[in-house]
């Protein structure tokens, strides 16, 4: 049975130091996918050793690759080439991880085998058939429930052939399940997205050797290509740098310095959003390692102030919201958030779940379908629940600092899914965190 873990987070103080948070989510994933797929031996450093990027690591595993590591954030992954997988001997089990479902959706629907993909109770409620049917269009056949969602059956051995995609929602996920499917499909795939969304899969294929064009908001894949194994080295995820950046700005007093961030510009957003509020940000030592653009960033404590948040900006910071709230309830006056009705579907509806525990805390959130208006007020104290979601958790933990009594979250074990050192790096920046085992 997993522990319940609750964060107990003690009023006030201010972030002061320099970490480095660990490496990236995304780009762990694909590293994992693209260096199994490829020929030759890949060599990985930074990877995030946390729940989600573990799961498909052991997915292939599960499907024969052999993989050294992780040690330290080192892995070493023996290619097995496009077509090496083999048939695993029972259900890919990817927990927590929507990256990893709807990822290896893709690619397993290519292979030569069938599989089933299952996940843990919050995975098993998100919706799948945004993968299924753009799959069943290029020829894939898998089944879902009733209600489309997990457990995915994929049913191998089909011929599948490229699609003229137009994503009817801006998902990075969405875009890199059709176009991993499309290095099996006949002749070309493509993926045009209403919105820019996190290009890794794209960038990382570029990395290994295989052509991908790109035209405006269209992205074409074909099955001509090959995957050559090549040395990554994955930065920090700034969507766990987000937590520490907020921190940063609510806190008066602070001045922290977070190293390597991964900076791609499909993932700024929240950098942006924070700027527009009036954050005291600034990047340097700017580099490109392995095609991500990488950099540290200072932030200095300052008053932020309530902003209409720009829609263009949402899918580049749409993991970041459940903190971005956190900044607005800190801030003067009234933030309003519209265009994201994607949150309400990740790990848990990010919506309604921050209102609610926004308003446990004293602040006037209210939720609307597609996003929330935050009036920006004190933050008091009080008990808030987690909901099977790690970003909900942290993004609580850092409410403490500009709270006047201590927060509770509920159900944290779940930071492990991205970010396990969290408390301890917190802790060392300021923060006054108590992880509390509750038996
Ligand atoms: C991810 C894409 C995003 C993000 C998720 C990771 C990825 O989801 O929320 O945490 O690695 O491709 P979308 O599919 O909504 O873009």
């Amino acid at each position: 049975m997993t522990k319940l873990i609750n964060f107990i987070v003690q009023p006030g103080g201010c972030l002061q130091g320099q970490i480095r948070v660990p490496g990236d989510k995304s780009i762990s994933h694909r590293s994992i996918m693209l260096g199994a797929l490829a020929n030759g031996t890949t060599h990985v450093k930074g990877f995030l050793e946390a729940e989600d990027a573990l799961a498909t690591l052991q997915a292939f595993r599960d499907m024969g690759v052999e993989i050294q590591g992780p040690e330290d954030g080192e892995l070493t992954i023996q290619g097995v080439g496009m077509h090496g997988l083999k048939a695993p001997s029972k259900p890919l089990d990817v927990g927590n991880s929507g990256t990893s479902m709807r990822l290896l959706s893709g690619l397993l629907a290519g292979q030569s085998f069938d599989s089933t993909l299952i996940g843990d109770e919050s995975l098993s409620k998100r919706p799948m058939k945004r993968v299924t049917n753009p799959l069943a269009e290029m020829g894939a056949k898998i089944d879902t429930t009733e209600s489309g969602t997990s457990p995915l059956h994929i049913n191998g051995g089909k011929t599948l052939h490229g699609i003229d995609y137009d994503m009817p929602m801006a998902s990075a996920q969405v875009k890199s399940c059709v176009l991993l499917a499309g290095l099996y499909a006949e002749g070309e795939t493509s993926v045009t997205e209403p919105a820019p969304t996190r290009d890794h899969t794209e960038r990382m294929l570029s990395g290994f050797g295989y052509t991908v064009e790109r035209n405006g908001n269209k992205v074409t894949v074909n099955s001509k290509g090959s995957l050559t194994a090549c040395e990554i080295d994955v930065p920090s995820d700034i969507s766990s740098a987000a937590f520490f950046l907020v921190g940063a700005c609510i806190a008066e007093g602070s001045e922290i310095l977070l190293k390597h961030v991964g900076l791609n510009p499909t993932r700024t957003g929240v950098i942006d959003i924070l700027k527009l509020m009036g954050a005291d940000i600034e990047t340097s030592n700017l580099k490109v390692i392995g095609g991500e653009p990488v950099a540290d960033i200072k932030v200095r404590s300052s008053q932020l102030k309530g902003i209409n948040i720009p829609p263009e900006l949402v899918p580049l910071a749409i993991d970041e919201f459940p903190v971005l709230f956190i900044a607005a309830a800190c801030a003067e006056g009234r933030t309003v958030l519209t265009n994201a009705q994607e949150l309400r579907v990740k790990e848990c509806d990010r919506i309604q779940v921050m209102a609610d525990g926004l308003q446990t805390l004293g602040i006037d959130a209210v939720a609307t379908d597609d996003g929330m208006i935050i009036q920006g007020g004190q933050l008091g104290g009080g008990v808030v629940e987690s909901h099977d979601d790690h970003r909900i958790a942290m993004s609580f933990a850092i409410a403490g600092l500009r709270a006047n009594a201590p927060i509770t979250i509920q159900d944290c074990a779940n930071v492990n899914t991205s970010f396990p050192p969290f408390v301890s790096l917190a802790g060392d920046l300021g923060l006054a965190i108590e992880s509390k085992e509750i038996s």
